[in-house]
């Protein structure tokens, strides 16, 4: 289990909060997408971190496959 499963093939829009911290699903597994819960500890996979620097919406990617997690950057458009 070396690949993240695709929760969802686009982003997932988020009005986040200016210094709260936001934990980003990074295996697929959560049942609450776009964060984490926990379903991670089955496999190899880790939460990222993300601190947000001012309030404002952000699209955080949803199929896990994006080069500049946790926000989206187009690639689910390639899977
Ligand atoms: Fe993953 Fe867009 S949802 S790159
Ligand atoms: Fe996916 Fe934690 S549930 S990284």
């Amino acid at each position: 289990m070396s690949e993240p499963h695709i929760a969802q093939r686009g982003p997932y829009a988020v009005a986040v909060e200016a210094g709260k911290e936001y934990w980003w699903c990074r295996c697929g597994r959560s049942q609450s997408q776009p964060f984490c819960d926990g379903s991670h500890k089955v496999g190899p996979f880790r939460p990222l971190r993300y601190l947000a620097p001012r309030s404002e919406t952000l699209y955080f990617c949803g199929c896990k496959h994006s080069a500049t997690p946790p926000l989206c950057d187009g690639s689910h458009k390639l899977l």
